[in-house]
């Protein structure tokens, strides 16, 4: 058998430096290898098993549906389709609204963008995303990504896309002091930016509510300001909850921590709509938006549109958030995780700052020294010890993700806590042991 370092072309690597351990199984927030090691899972893979390995009744609702029917095309009716869409109506308020399935996050946000320009009637409009973000590696996903990763390999003017500076108050793009500051500075900046181009011509803003893995960038008066302005111009609001969706942010969606005042016109959904047990994603439509286009030709749709696999087992992902009082869950001991952290960054030098405090979710962002803030490595390069941090940490059984100068912070919602106080002492363990000139 061609072992599968040499066969499979690998994501985000140097093909010829990819060797991980083949994971075979897992359970709760816990996986294991094939050499029988256990690994616990500070980053949900990818951030999207919310519910953890292997939840027992996605595995049970996936082979029941596949018993049941494996395929209806999208010219047909499918019970789990139609299910799990009322659901996603009922949960986010959007009543009256429709929803559009695709297979993963990139093709969401690019769904949102063909039916934000559709019900605008600005086929052409410009959409504002920003910098320090990531939307997906498909071509427009990436156009609209203000990330290093993509923008060297697409013009975002090809998707008629422009990025603005993110809220990103620790570093404040602005020269402000303050996050409340930040946030109010970079909102505004957007409503001047749209004017700039000309209201006309904008179709919508996408952007995350609680970005993200570029660093939780999200001071809490800055999306509904955000709102704010585009409201006040009559430009639609995409709110990309791909990760920050089902939990992660200890609410079923990120903007309902800002209640009405955070509602966006569309939303991007996938990872924690089915845990990751089966790829699936959607495009949720305000009834506003969905009335406007609801007499005219829909020009897109895919193939596995509303796969009755994926819906079924979307359906237990949203019934277990339920049952289980996962978004509670999060929220409560997403407080005891940043508080954790704020106690660790007063013993651990090499922390310039902690983020989060909304659900599981939380950065650790490292630097050299805290006055200047410079950071261990220039973004979006990491430094050789948070390598060695994360094989360090694998050895020892827990699997962290990092990115540039930070560390991740994202386990599955069915933690214990217990297992994450053990993960963050070893972390600080670690950071104190790890050179890092
Ligand atoms: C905020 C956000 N949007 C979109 C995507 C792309 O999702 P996918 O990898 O399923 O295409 C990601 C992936 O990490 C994401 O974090």
């Amino acid at each position: 058998m061609i072992p599968e370092r040499l066969s499979v072309l690998h994501s985000w690597c140097v093909q010829a430096d990819w060797n991980a351990p083949t994971i075979v199984g897992g359970e709760g927030a816990w996986f294991w290898d094939s050499n029988g090691r256990r690994y616990l899972d500070m980053s949900s893979l990818a951030e999207s098993m919310n519910l953890g390995h292997q939840h027992p009744a996605l595995v049970r609702a996936i082979r029941d549906q596949a018993a049941k029917l494996c395929f209806v095309s999208a010219a047909w009716g499918a019970e789990p389709r139609a299910r799990l869409a009322e659901l996603l109506l009922e949960k986010s308020g959007f009543e009256g609204g429709r929803v559009f399935f695709t297979l993963g996050g990139a093709d969401a946000n690019e769904h949102a963008v063909k039916f934000a320009r559709q019900a605008s009637a600005k086929p052409h409009g410009w959409i504002i995303t920003r910098d320090r973000s990531y939307h997906g590696a498909s071509y427009g996903a990436m156009a609209l990504s203000g990330d290093a990763r993509t923008r060297c390999q697409i013009d975002p003017q090809d998707m008629r896309a422009v990025h603005v500076p993110p809220p990103y108050a620790y570093r404040c793009p602005f020269g402000s002091t303050s996050e409340a500051e930040c946030g109010e500075q970079s909102s505004r900046h957007i409503g001047r930016v749209i004017d700039e181009y000309g209201p006309a011509e904008v179709a919508a803003v996408l952007m995350e509510p609680n970005a993200g893995t570029n660093g939780i960038i999200a001071p809490d008066n800055h999306w509904p300001l955000l709102c704010e302005e585009t409201r006040r111009r009559e430009v639609l609001l995409i709110a990309d909850e791909v990760m920050s969706g089902f939990g992660r942010c200890g609410e079923w969606f990120a903007w309902q921590r800002h209640g009405e005042a955070g509602r966006p016109d569309l939303m991007s959904l996938a990872k924690g709509l089915t845990g990751s047990h089966l790829p699936l994603a959607a495009v949720v439509l305000s009834h506003g938006v969905a009335a406007r286009i609801e007499h005219e030709m829909l020009m897109t749709g895919l193939t596995y549109c509303g796969h009755p696999l994926s819906c079924a087992a979307g359906v237990a992902a949203v019934e277990a958030y339920e049952d289980e009082r996962l978004i509670e869950r999060s929220r409560v001991l997403g407080a005891q995780l940043i508080n954790a952290l704020r106690a660790i960054r007063e013993r651990v030098d090499i922390i310039g700052d902690v983020r989060g405090g909304h659900g599981l979710f939380a950065v650790v962002e490292l630097v050299r020294d805290r006055t200047t803030r410079e950071p261990v490595s220039a973004w979006p390069q990491s430094h050789p010890s948070l390598s060695t941090f994360v094989s360090r940490a694998r050895e020892e059984g827990v699997s962290f993700a990092t990115r540039g100068n930070l560390i991740i912070l994202a386990p599955p919602l069915v933690i214990e806590e217990e297992d994450l106080m053990d993960a963050l002492a070893l972390m600080e363990r670690l950071l104190n042991e790890l050179e890092w000139s």
